[in-house]
């Protein structure tokens, strides 16, 4: 008989290998105080490396907006744009969790809208979840989108699509009305059935209570290390690029760097004429005139 899998195990499986992680598992850590991990991803080649370094959760972020599409807001994201994003990321098959972003205007005009379009999510993106930004203005839609049965990350604090009404990306819930309200919000969220709730910019304080009110994770960007998990955007996470990154942002490496010196060397080498040599051309095995006869 098989033995069973050692967590040490676990942790080396290649991915086709590893336990696929779903609403349930990320609950269940909750419970177990382990913590979640979560990236956002755009692309194949991307997943891959997030699934296979064993995070939990890959967003398929409006975020994309700014960092892929170079705009200075998530707002122009359109549906279609989401939904090929989320099958380049669904079609790599990760282990992690996939949750696509419910963009700027995909959720605000009516309940049909709103269905229609995290099912889309679903259906032919691939997705797992979907997720949608607000709280107390967004019930309705979150109730019409779970009784779907799709499942939904909560997203509180700030919601960069909010960016207008809010006056700019500020930390919010700094206070009294503001920092209840969250908590507030975060509460009912769980009552109605959202799987979890993304916590962004908010007071780490306020984050440790939300965290502890609740059976469901939170999960963190910018409010402090007391949430059950934490979430960056993967662009923000390597260093891709040398755009301004807020102040939560841990920057794991220099990617921007690396690939800037890659290519400079390669432009040089063409310019130089020692790109490609001999080893890196192919060859015949009788003079060319013969062939040319
Ligand atoms: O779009 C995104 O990447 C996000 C995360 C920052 C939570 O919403």
């Amino acid at each position: 008989m098989k033995s069973r899998i050692t967590e040490q195990e676990l942790d080396t499986m290649p991915h086709s290998e590893q336990e696929k992680i779903t609403v349930r598992t990320l609950k269940a850590r909750k419970r177990k105080g382990e913590r979640i991990t979560a990236v956002t991803s755009y692309d194949y080649p991307t997943t891959r490396i997030v699934s296979d370094a064993g995070v939990d959760l890959i967003l398929v972020g409006d975020s994309m907006g700014m960092v892929l599409h170079g705009r200075g807001d998530t707002l122009g994201v359109t549906m279609d744009e989401m939904i090929y994003h989320t099958k380049l990321v669904s079609q790599a098959r990760p282990h992690s969790l996939v949750v696509a972003d419910m963009p700027f205007g995909s959720y605000q005009v009516s309940r049909e809208e709103t269905v229609r379009n995290a099912l889309r999510c679903i259906k032919e993106g691939g997705a797992e979840a979907v997720k949608v930004e607000g709280g107390r203005k967004r019930f309705e839609m979150i109730d019409a989108i779970l009784n779907a049965e799709i499942p939904v990350l909560a997203h509180l604090g700030l919601t960069p699509q909010s960016v207008h009404a809010l006056g700019g990306f500020r930390v919010q819930g700094k206070l009294k009305g503001k920092a209840r309200e969250i908590l507030e919000d975060a509460i009912e969220l769980e009552k109605r059935g959202v799987f979890a709730v993304v916590l962004e910019s908010i007071p780490a304080e306020l984050a440790t209570v939300v965290t502890r009110e609740l059976k469901i994770p939170t999960i963190g960007i910018g409010a402090g290390p007391d949430c059950d998990g934490q979430i960056l955007v993967f662009h923000d996470l390597v260093g891709f690029t040398k755009l301004y990154m807020p102040k939560f942002v841990r920057q794991y490496a220099d990617l921007y760097d690396v690939i800037h010196g890659a290519l400079t060397h390669y432009v040089k080498d063409v310019h130089e004429g020692v790109f490609p040599d001999d080893r890196e051309s192919y060859h015949l095995k009788r003079p060319v005139e013969e062939l040319l006869k």
